[in-house]
């Protein structure tokens, strides 16, 4: 958090930094969000938290708010088919894009075809 904190003062940005489980109550308090991204944490949730997490976005997103998501495509257990996240997503969300992450694209990952990114659009 040092870092980032040090990025948006630098910048001249008031950040509402919090550190702890976004599984915690306190992560359901603030005002609602024009957007969520996810890089990486979502896969890491147990499957008997994934509901508390998805009413953490239903609560904390304005409708029409978009959610970024980046998750393991591929492998056991964390991963994740596209079968699977429009099943876990549609019921709250439109589902804009679940896509892999193309190699060669500047700023990607080298190898990072195990990855979805997947832009939602809360209804
Ligand atoms: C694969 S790392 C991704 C790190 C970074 N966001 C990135 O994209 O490089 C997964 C991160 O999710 C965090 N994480 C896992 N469960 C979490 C939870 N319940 N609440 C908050 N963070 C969690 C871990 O601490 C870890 O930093």
């Amino acid at each position: 958090m040092g870092n980032a904190a040090a990025a948006a003062r630098k910048r001249g940005l008031t950040v509402d930094f919090r550190c702890g489980s976004v599984l915690d109550a306190a992560f359901m308090e603030g005002p609602p969000v024009d957007f969520v991204y996810d890089s990486g944490l979502f896969h890491h949730l147990a499957p008997h938290r994934r509901l508390t997490y998805l009413q953490l976005l239903d609560h904390r997103l304005k409708p029409g708010a978009y959610f970024g998501l980046t998750c393991f495509a591929w492998g056991t257990g964390a991963a994740f088919t596209r079968e699977k996240l429009v099943h876990l997503f549609r019921p709250c969300f439109d589902i804009l894009e679940i896509e892999k992450y193309r190699e060669g694209v500047a700023g990607t990952l080298p190898d990072s075809g195990f990855l979805w990114a997947c832009l939602f659009r809360k209804r």
